[in-house]
């Protein structure tokens, strides 16, 4: 039996070689049909634990489980077929030892046929990272404003005001560079930290709220195309979707109210002969 190797994603090493080089895009997917559209365009799709905030309506990450990132990774993967698909472990998968990580890593990559997970680089995660790389399982870690720490950090905060900030942000970078994840989301810190961060690294960063000279960037795609009210600061609205769907959803309520839809052209009408 030959062994068929899906060749037609970019892959982890095609990524991390763009260190330095062609900026990497990468949004988040959480359904098939986002996933179809945003495919042709972005080189990564993060399957991110935010999907618990942003359709789940959930105040935090923290109520987000394996089963769910592992519905919404299966959805994502059925709908691209050329980005490369990172799926978030939750809070809750992965910090116990490296062996639950590779617990619920496992479960992700074979129930969802993503390749790699993501990672919040808090307390003892990057020697979890080292113990999943060895374990061939590509990992992305995610260092700086850390979402699953929101109870913790008392909300969601940037971080790098203070000097002993920046040096500890610093150092979870670089220790999940040596850990060995291939690439890492740097979020909501100062742009100088960033710019140190990306420049102490040896693989590709990928800014949310972050700076410019990061190797890419990535942001919630619901936030992008403009689909909440509030527009975190770090956003830039690439579209109006929520002025589109209200507009949308009140002109189809008058015309149901007012008996104009549906028309003939949305009716079926068979003739004598089919009845
Ligand atoms: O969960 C997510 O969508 C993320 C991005 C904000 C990077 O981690």
């Amino acid at each position: 039996m030959s062994q068929h190797i899906q060749t037609s994603r970019l892959t982890v090493p095609a990524i991390r070689g763009r260190k330095g080089k062609d900026k990497i895009v990468m949004l988040t997917a959480y359904t098939a049909p986002v996933a179809a559209i945003l495919d042709p365009v972005v080189d990564m799709l993060l399957v991110g634990d935010s999907v618990g905030m942003v359709l789940h309506g959930l105040p935090t990450t923290v109520g987000v489980t394996l089963d769910m990132m592992i519905m919404h990774g299966r959805a994502v993967m059925r709908g691209s077929t050329r980005a490369l698909v990172v799926v978030d472990l939750p809070f809750g998968s992965y910090e116990r030892s490296a062996e639950q990580a590779h617990e619920s890593a496992v479960r992700v990559m074979q129930e969802t046929g993503c390749q790699a997970i993501k990672v919040e680089a808090g307390e003892g995660v990057p020697e979890t990272i080292e113990f999943l790389v060895r374990r061939g399982i590509p990992v992305v870690g995610h260092v700086g404003l850390r979402p699953q720490a929101a109870n913790v950090d008392g909300g969601f905060k940037a971080k790098g005001r203070s000097a002993d900030e920046r040096a500890l942000v610093l150092a979870e970078a670089r220790a999940v560079d040596q850990a060995g994840a291939f690439a890492m989301v740097v979020e909501g810190v100062a742009a100088s930290l960033a710019d140190e961060i990306t420049a102490a690294v040896s693989v590709p960063t990928i800014g949310i709220g972050a700076s410019p000279n990061c190797d890419g960037q990535v942001l919630v795609t619901d936030d992008m195309v403009g689909l909440f009210d509030w527009t975190p600061k770090f956003v830039r609205r690439y579209g109006a979707m929520r002025e589109l769907l209200t507009q949308a959803a009140q002109n189809y309520a008058d015309d149901v109210r007012s008996g104009a839809f549906p028309g003939s052209a949305e009716m079926y009408m068979f003739k004598a002969k089919d009845a």
